[in-house]
């Protein structure tokens, strides 16, 4: 099966099965991406930077290539974690920001709003 890593500061890597999306790879790992739109190619939110194994991505469809243009990502190691299915090991940088809040962080909230 195909190693993905994620390069984040609590860096996660672990094999998923061949040809499940960059996002779903990583909700299958615990760290679920921002998925704004619900995968269909029309937010960026899940956008990710490919460090290694850019050619073990499947191949950029009209869809996916038309928003990166839009948003004027024009570089090659952009893709959208929703749209880019993992065919070979492969290592992505995600912008902090891009991670959902984890449970302890809502847990945070909740304690917060109740005083
Ligand atoms: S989840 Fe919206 S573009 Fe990927």
């Amino acid at each position: 099966m195909p190693r993905v890593t994620f390069i984040h500061p609590e860096g996660k890597s672990g094999e998923v099965p061949a040809d499940l999306s960059l996002l779903e790879a990583a909700e299958q790992m615990g760290f679920p991406l921002n998925h704004d739109c619900g995968g269909n190619a029309s937010c960026t939110t899940c956008r990710v930077d490919v460090v290694a194994g850019l050619e073990n991505l499947s191949d950029i469809d009209f869809d996916e290539q038309d928003l990166l243009d839009r948003e004027a990502l024009i570089e090659p190691y952009r893709r959208l974690g929703c749209q880019a299915r993992v065919l070979g090991d492969v290592i992505v940088q995600v912008p902090e920001e891009k991670w959902e809040k984890t449970s302890l962080d809502t847990s945070q909230e909740v304690e917060t709003s109740s005083q």
